[in-house]
């Protein structure tokens, strides 16, 4: 039988529900000749790893980290190479931050949240035109950037084309996984791209609506929370 990679998000979808969490860990233990898994969060290597080390989250094969724009190895932290795919001078984050950070609704995240291939805002409940007023600034400057707007709150810009969805993608070809071999779950909206590129996912039932409202056959909206409705999905995938 050929290996299954999970491709999942940390916070809301793995993280918070303790009890579920060792029921989705002792499920893992018994399966792992099958199967892999892989986090793909917003935070950083160093924070999932802590996260890793203080939690009973499985011990991944590698970590998506900075929303798609970091990929390394587990536990060793080897850079997974050709990622991400942005050069200058179609990407740079001192462009973005001189083009954004007049904007007054913008505010910039606190410094360990930035990289060099990711800057965040919290700008609150944005609507479509504000988003729209955003690219409309970065394209302006000559700015090849995307942008991925979470929780009413969380406003990314990466690289042109690199999102957990690309990433995930990535990893799976330098892991020799076939697509249909791959599963990625989540809860909100940097998660959305994952659901992208033909993979089958799961949805948690605390999902938020900007996720939830995905409507695709591929994506199993599951009936439980957290890492029960990751459990509930993984099963109803046959894995
Ligand atoms: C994580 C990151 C934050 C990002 C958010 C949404 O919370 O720390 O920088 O904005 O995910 O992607
Ligand atoms: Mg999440």
């Amino acid at each position: 039988m050929s290996r299954t990679l999970i491709v999942s998000d940390v916070d809301g979808t793995l993280l918070g529900d303790d009890a579920a969490l060792v029921a989705f860990a002792g499920w893992f233990n018994q399966a792992r000749d099958r199967v892999a898994i892989a986090y793909a969060s917003g935070r950083s290597f160093d924070s999932v790893s802590a996260s890793i080390a203080n939690s009973q989250l499985p011990d991944p094969v590698a970590i998506i980290g900075n929303v798609g724009t970091q990929m390394q190895r587990y536990p060793g932290g080897e850079p997974i190479p050709d990622w991400p795919r942005a050069e200058p001078p179609t990407w740079s984050s001192g462009g973005v931050l001189e083009t954004l950070l007049p904007l007054p609704r913008l505010e910039k995240q606190p410094e360990e949240f930035q990289s060099a291939f990711k800057v965040s805002f919290f700008l609150h409940d944005a609507t479509a035109e504000e988003l729209d007023e955003i690219r409309g600034a970065l394209a302006a400057a000559g700015l090849f950037a995307d942008l991925v707007y979470s929780s009413k709150r969380d406003l990314d810009i990466l690289p042109r084309g690199a999102n957990k969805g690309s990433a995930a993608a990535h990893l799976a070809q330098s892991l020799n996984v076939a697509p249909d071999n791959v599963i990625v779950c989540g809860d909100s909206g940097n998660d959305a791209a994952m659901f992208a590129h033909g993979f089958r996912g799961v949805i948690v039932a605390n999902a938020l609506p900007e996720l939830k409202s995905l409507r695709s056959e591929r994506a199993y909206l599951a009936e439980q929370t957290h890492a029960a409705g990751v459990l509930e999905g993984l099963k109803y995938w046959s894995v």
